[in-house]
């Protein structure tokens, strides 16, 4: 008997498409969050969901969802991102047929496409699975390390030097808060729009440490209203990043084209699809 007699639905291109439409519509609705926008928090939802993979053993990624529950929800990492999950609970009753691992990372594909990002070419495929594939904390990055430290955690992705970098990216987008990470403030001047402004801003801006009681960060000197973490600093300590830090500051479409590669790449680690890479859909993006 067919999937449609066991009731079994099978989503189309065009469904899924309708699952990114409503994101983006409460995304517009549901302004009144940080700076304006729950974009930022759904894209370190749909990062923190899928960078948990260690290749070695074939563990973790976004396949599970195991974040849902309290072992791994709890990870002081994961700090703050019920906001992003609980944001996303209509979207999941609305469209029930979606597992929530598919869902939390086509919800950070829509977030960065929403906010003028490049296209993120996405799948689906991920299974849902129980409490006991949650991952062990620590895998995911320490803010105050170096770049030995990045190389450790994004190496056991499977991810390289240029990589590393263009992943780094991602923090022109939303900001620290005191009560989640200890941190204070956000990276750039327009946190809601998808930019090369962090590389811009780590070479261009004189960086000092904050003096305040917090965790160790820096501030810019000249409107101290914008930070950059340890590990931030480290993409400019070090020769071999700083080299792309350059690259992505000069041209924002080479940003753009090597940021959809290794998000894309990073979405899908350690999903056992049975779809091939030519299948991904290219979403519409919204016009408004
Ligand atoms: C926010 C650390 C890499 C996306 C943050 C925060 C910290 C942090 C401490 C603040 C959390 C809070 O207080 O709300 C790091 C470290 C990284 C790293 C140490 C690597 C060395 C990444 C990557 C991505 C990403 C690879 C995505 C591709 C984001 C976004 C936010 C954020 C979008 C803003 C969230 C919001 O506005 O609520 N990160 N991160 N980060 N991170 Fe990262």
């Amino acid at each position: 008997s067919s999937d449609e007699t066991q009731g079994i639905f099978k989503a189309t291109k065009e469904d899924y498409q309708k699952v990114y439409d409503e994101i983006a519509r409460l995304l517009v609705d549901k302004d009144d969050y940080d700076d304006g926008s729950y974009g930022p928090v759904l894209v370190r939802l749909a990062w923190h969901a899928s960078g948990t993979y260690d290749a070695a053993t074939n563990t973790g990624g976004s396949n599970g969802a195991t974040m849902r529950f309290a072992p791994e929800g709890d990870h002081g990492a994961n700090a703050g991102l019920k906001h992003a999950r609980d944001f996303l609970e209509p979207v999941k009753e609305k469209f029930p047929w979606i597992s929530y691992s598919d869902l939390w990372t086509l919800a950070g594909v829509c977030a960065i496409q929403e906010m003028q990002g490049p296209i993120i070419p996405w799948r689906p495929g991920r299974q849902d699975r129980d409490v006991a594939f949650c991952t062990p904390d620590g895998r995911l990055p320490d803010a105050s390390k170096d770049q030995n430290h990045i190389r450790a955690i994004f190496g056991r992705m499977g991810f390289d030097d240029r990589e590393m970098v263009a992943l780094s990216g991602a923090h022109s987008l939303g900001r620290c808060h005191t009560d989640r990470s200890g941190y204070d403030g956000p990276w750039a001047f327009s946190p809601t729009v998808v930019t090369n402004e962090y590389f811009r801003l780590l070479l261009d801006e004189k960086w000092g440490w904050k003096k305040w009681n917090g965790p160790a960060q820096y501030e810019d000197q000249s409107t101290k209203s914008l930070m950059m973490l340890p590990t931030d600093m480290a993409l400019i300590k070090d020769k071999e990043f700083k080299k792309h830090v350059e690259r992505y500051a000069k041209d924002s479409q080479v940003f753009f084209k090597e940021f959809s590669d290794v998000i894309v790449k990073l979405l899908e680690l350690g999903v056992p699809f049975e779809s091939k890479p030519e299948d991904r859909i290219s979403f519409k993006v919204s016009d408004d």
